[in-house]
């Protein structure tokens, strides 16, 4: 019986091992048939055979064991080795990589902006409270926060429902003058045909001395950056509201499937919205401790400035990574 513990070592692979384990351990195996002998032996024989042949049982158990990790070890190694690549290796297939069209469209506005010396803020995607409301003019309770469904952490903190807070954050650490956008991403809780849970926004903020901007400087410099990323379009300015900026103002473009016609896409009034806002409510500067200042700000959205750029009509693509669509967008 002892012999059947040398086997093992014997055995070369795990196929082998596995029918060495059944022919010893089996129903039909050695030590099944050894303990069913036993009813052929004289009694006091017996406890002496079932003794060893309860450690045979052991050791091989044991062995067999130690044996199946040192050749299961063995395998591995032999598979990483034939899998291996060689990355020195030349390709065959050379084709290039490109931006998302939404990474694209977020680099352009950032370029337009910076060549204007306006410096890149980032902020925080956790805000608090503090930040991403009350300080933008936006009390508990207010109204206007229903529009941006937040997600919210136990501890009360938030996701940045919009890249506005970076406004606060700027001026807070900064002195006037400034001149800044805050690209990003924004999440709110909502997912239909036009809304996904997280998005990019780009805010935008300059502040002078008292009396040395205006809504004209702020309409001519959003006209010429409308004008540099959809190309010669109308542009208009629509009266609105938003509580961080008085006057308000959406920013309308015609149409950029239909030139101003009139088609679905623009509902048949022949303008698209591309952008909310407006000079900074003294609210705002009231909340930073700025004193004698004026300015202005804006903020859009990254996603519906590379459909429109792109006439791709449907917002999810934008986030499902299907190599279909971002083929078409490699430079
Ligand atoms: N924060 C606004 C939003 O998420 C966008 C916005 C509108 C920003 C007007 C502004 C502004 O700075 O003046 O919808």
């Amino acid at each position: 019986m002892r012999e059947l513990i040398d086997k093992i070592s014997e055995v070369k692979n795990l196929k082998e091992l596995e029918e060495l384990r059944v022919s010893v351990l089996g129903k039909k195996g050695e030590l099944a048939k050894g303990f069913a002998n036993m009813k052929n032996l004289a009694p006091e024989q017996r406890k002496d055979v079932a003794k060893e042949l309860n450690e045979v049982k052991q050791s091989f158990t044991a062995k067999l064991e130690e044996r199946k990790e040192t050749l299961q070890k063995e395998a591995l190694e032999r598979e990483m080795l034939s899998e291996k690549i060689d990355i020195s290796l030349l390709s065959t297939s050379s084709e290039a990589g490109g931006y998302h069209p939404v990474v694209e469209t977020m680099n352009r506005i950032i370029e337009y902006f910076q060549k204007l010396n306006f410096s890149v803020e980032e902020g925080r995607m956790v805000e608090d409270d503090f930040h991403n409301f009350e300080a933008l003019n936006l009390p508990k309770h207010h109204p206007a926060r229903d529009m941006q469904d937040t997600f919210y952490f136990k501890d009360g903190s938030l996701l940045r429902t919009h890249t506005s807070p970076v406004q606060i954050r700027t001026m807070q650490r900064d002195k006037p003058p400034i001149r800044m956008i805050a690209p990003g991403t924004v999440f709110r809780r909502d997912f239909d045909l036009t809304h996904t849970p997280m998005f990019h926004q780009v805010e935008g903020l300059v502040v002078e001395e008292a009396g040395k901007v205006s809504f004209a400087n702020l309409k001519f410099i959003l006209e010429d950056f409308l004008k540099h990323m959809f190309g010669e379009v109308d542009v208009r300015f629509r009266p609105s509201f938003f509580p961080f900026t008085e006057p308000s103002a959406e920013v309308d473009i015609s149409c950029v499937f239909c030139e101003g016609d009139g088609c679905r896409v623009c509902s048949h009034t022949g303008w698209l919205e591309v952008l909310g806002c407006g000079m900074v409510d003294p609210n705002v500067f009231d909340a930073v401790g700025y004193k004698d200042v004026s300015g202005y700000a804006f903020g859009l959205g990254v996603e519906r400035f590379a459909m429109l750029i792109h006439q791709v009509p449907d917002l999810r693509s934008m986030f499902e990574g299907d190599l279909r669509l971002l083929e078409q967008f490699r430079a």
